[in-house]
């Protein structure tokens, strides 16, 4: 077959054999949010291209390079989502949500667009699941929201997901750090690569995200935030510690986590997994108290987290952690004749009524083919109906693992002897929906 248009570099099809593992993580996962006290947030697609220059930062790779902008052909500048957080801040403005009583959580599944080199676990089109906390300054609140993302992986049963802290502090202890940073990375200037000289001038503490082996040795001495921050950052990062303890949830602290988006303030977290490559960080957040001032409203400490749905399927899928697969149809009536056929839509159709998965030919198959259709789609009955069965009021209902056949009757009892049989044939140990 020629194919005339395929998908582009970079996206994936999420096919009906694969979405019930979706389906399933999703669930889990606004569970969680739910027993958090997280509402859903639903905001568009696309944005004005302004929101992530001033939201995620002119500076940062992700603006600079990665973003899908576009212009409308009414001259508008629009940029389809990099990511969750900002299109949520300025739903919060823009509905003044604050009214509504701080803190305010909000979740959100979303599909977020970045140009970016595709590889394992890195896509220009992906999903994102967030929570996001408006006006909470407390480290109760970094503590819970990490307690969050941890509830998700225990549920989903990930094993060897570490999670990684640091505080980037606040504004204040970030200029006495760029001043020292940029005065370590000016002695290394003739061996630092192009786009780190660059980063140099415009925000040091990105050349510590730097993914050439150069870079990243001179890095590892370079001065660390940690030993900059003011008393005040000191105290909510203890803290953060110290309620992560109680919580008995480990961590260690990494100060080389810098994330690469602006908006960051104070603690800063990943969630990496071993055994999906480079594109480790299934899960990453922090504390960003200048997003909202940064999109005019007044200041509002805030925080949240993304996890990108690609890569956790990934670590599931690479831990062996079985998502139990779709329920397969109750029943598959095969019908022969009009008399059958109009039996089998009405007793389908009673069927799903009561939740079950029925099926019958809509295709015109005959009898051969349907019961090879039920074989294929994996019926666990199968009921053939022609016009002997209509006259008796009686079929043969035929387990489709066992082969074992046993008479049903077609009348007002069919429903009772049939969730009879299909109970007798339960057995399923794997996570389910
Ligand atoms: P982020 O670290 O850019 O943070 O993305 C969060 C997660 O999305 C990553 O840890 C990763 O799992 C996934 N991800 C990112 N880029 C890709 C990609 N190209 N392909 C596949 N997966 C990807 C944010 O987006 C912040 N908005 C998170 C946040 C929410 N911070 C506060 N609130």
């Amino acid at each position: 077959m020629a194919l005339l248009v395929k998908k582009i570099k970079g996206t994936e099809d999420i096919l009906p054999r694969q979405s019930y593992k979706w389906q399933f993580i999703e669930k889990v996962m606004s569970e969680e949010a739910k027993v958090y006290g997280f509402k859903e947030i639903r905001t568009p697609v696309f944005e004005q291209t302004e929101l992530f220059r001033r939201g995620v930062g002119e500076g940062t790779d992700v603006v600079q390079k990665e973003m899908y902008t576009f212009e409308t052909k009414g001259g508008e500048s629009l940029t389809l989502r990099p990511e969750g957080t900002a299109g949520a801040a300025r739903a919060l403005l823009e509905h003044n949500l604050i009214n509504d009583g701080l803190p305010i959580k909000a979740y959100y599944f979303t599909t977020c667009y970045r140009y970016e080199k595709p590889q394992a676990g890195r896509q220009r089109e992906f999903h994102q699941f967030g929570l996001e906390v408006y006006g909470a300054q407390d480290a109760l609140s970094d503590a819970e929201l990490i307690c969050a993302a941890n509830s998700i992986f225990e549920r989903l049963q990930l094993r060897n997901i570490r999670l990684e802290i640091n505080s980037i502090g606040c504004p204040e202890c970030r200029k006495n750090y760029h001043k020292a940073l940029k005065e370590y990375f000016e002695g290394h200037k003739d061996t630092l690569c192009g786009t780190c000289l660059t980063r140099l001038e415009k925000n040091p503490m990105r050349i510590l995200d730097c993914k050439s082996p150069v870079c990243k040795e001179i890095a590892a001495n370079a001065p660390k935030i940690l030993d900059f921050l003011c008393d005040d950052c000191k105290e909510h990062f203890d803290k953060v510690q110290k309620y992560l303890t109680a919580a008995e949830i480990p961590f260690t602290v990494n100060p080389s986590i810098v994330r690469g988006l602006d908006y960051y303030t104070n603690t800063v977290f990943e969630f990496i997994a071993d055994g999906i490559g480079a594109q480790s960080t299934v899960c990453g957040g922090g504390r960003y108290n200048g997003l909202i001032e940064e999109l005019g409203g007044n200041p509002l400490p805030s925080l949240g987290f993304a996890i990108g749905l690609e890569r956790l399927l990934m670590v599931m899928d690479a831990q062996n952690i079985e998502i139990s697969s779709p329920e397969s149809p109750a029943l598959y009536i095969a019908a022969l004749g009009d008399a059958a056929q109009v039996k089998a839509f009405s007793m389908a159709k009673t069927l799903r009524e009561a939740g079950l998965e029925a099926q019958f030919d809509i295709v015109g198959r005959g009898l051969k083919a349907q019961m090879k259709y039920a074989d294929k789609i994996g019926s666990k009955f199968t009921l053939v109906l022609g016009d002997n069965e209509i006259a008796e009021n009686k079929a043969k209902l035929k387990n489709m693992s066992t082969s074992e056949q046993k008479d049903i009757s077609l009348g007002e009892d069919f429903m009772q002897e049939f969730f009879a049989a299909l109970i007798e044939s339960e057995t399923n140990p794997a996570l389910s929906l």
